[in-house]
């Protein structure tokens, strides 16, 4: 059996941030009410011109040191993200060029905030099937760029980050199981409605921004989060006692308390960085790992739950020992 390892984790946030006061300039919020609404303190934004394979670079840069390989021994690269440097070619063809490495498989996949790990379960079965050796697997975003800053329901809740992960095969596991679902029917809660095929000239515009009913994504998120992680722990026979850290996708901290409290998982067991970067969509979850790694609290040997929810909608788990 061929099982895939986590091999070593990196990140990068832009250096520029927006705190909570500093939107209170320019919509009608106050920090009080997003961090009670959220948990969210502030988030980091893109600087004109740094794009999304900018700061995948970087995470990408950090995890290989981490796993102390170099990017020659990649085999496999796949960059999880919604907004692009270019419609074509891929951001993970551009990262791919950035670090010098001709040759191996590279693709994007989209699939919003459950991104990151829809790309390391496809990882995974790459590993396992014998095709390839050792994968760079990225979430990486700029969604500062499909943002309405004057909108007050979305402006305050996302940022900017990338996160990576290097994976690699292994006699021994690593990745245990992962699940990966969708359900189209929910478009209209949340979505960016213009795109290459519908509603182009818009985009060149720049008029395409996120659209979303917040209440009702909110519910969704908490009953199917709740869920996934059922369906991934039976599919395993671990129990719920058994996962030493969770990781959710880091998009509001009252989803998270409500999505652990289902699982009865103590809040110092969840790896929380919500109020550091924001709903950072794909690159949550890797950034919320590696913090957790490289800060000393995820030890090798421990069992780690990740979980996503995102437009589509789209929503996840990997369990794994780290
Ligand atoms: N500052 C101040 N007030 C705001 C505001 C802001 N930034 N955004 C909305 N409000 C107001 C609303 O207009 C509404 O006012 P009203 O009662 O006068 O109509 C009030 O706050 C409550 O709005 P509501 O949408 O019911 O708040 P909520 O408790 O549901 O919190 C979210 C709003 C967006 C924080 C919450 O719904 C949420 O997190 N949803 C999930 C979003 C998400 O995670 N999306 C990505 C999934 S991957």
């Amino acid at each position: 059996m061929i099982y895939s390892r986590i091999a070593g984790t990196g990140s990068y946030l832009p250096e520029k941030v927006v705190t909570n006061s500093d939107l209170e300039k320019i919509v009608d919020t106050t920090d009080q009410w997003i961090q009670d609404r959220t948990g969210i303190k502030k988030r980091h934004i893109a600087a004109d011109g740094e794009t999304t394979c900018d700061l995948a670079e970087k995470a990408s840069r950090n995890a290989l040191e981490a796993a102390g390989i170099t990017a020659s021994e990649i085999d496999l690269v796949i960059v999880a993200t919604t907004t692009p440097d270019l419609i074509f070619p891929s951001t993970a063809c551009l990262l791919q060029q950035r670090l010098g490495i001709a040759g191996p498989t590279a693709f994007d996949i989209q699939a919003v905030c459950t991104g990151f790990v829809y790309a390391l379960s496809i990882a995974e079965k790459f590993i396992k099937s014998g095709s390839h050796k050792r994968a760079l697997v990225v979430g990486a975003e700029t969604l500062s760029r499909i943002i309405d800053w004057s909108d007050r329901n979305t402006c305050v809740l996302f940022g900017d980050g990338a996160g990576a992960v290097i994976v690699e095969a292994s006699d021994e596991p690593g990745i245990i199981a992962s699940h990966l679902h969708a359900d189209g029917a929910y478009e209209s809660l949340l979505r960016v409605p213009v795109g290459v095929s519908s509603g182009f000239e818009q985009m060149i515009r720049g008029e395409g921004y996120v659209e979303m009913k917040g209440s009702e994504v909110f519910k969704m998120a908490v009953t199917t989060l709740g869920r996934i992680v059922d369906e991934t722990l039976a599919s395993t026979g671990l129990q719920k006692s058994d996962i030493d850290w969770l990781i959710p996708h880091q998009a509001n901290i009252r989803i998270i308390k409500a999505t652990a409290k289902k699982l009865r998982t103590p809040m110092d067991r969840v790896v929380v960085t919500v109020h550091d970067h924001g709903n950072t969509s794909a690159a949550s979850i890797p950034l919320a790992f590696d913090t957790a790694v490289r800060d000393g609290r995820i030890k090798r040997g421990e069992i780690l739950m990740m979980e996503a929810f995102g437009g589509g909608f789209t929503w996840g788990s990997v369990l794994l020992k780290y």
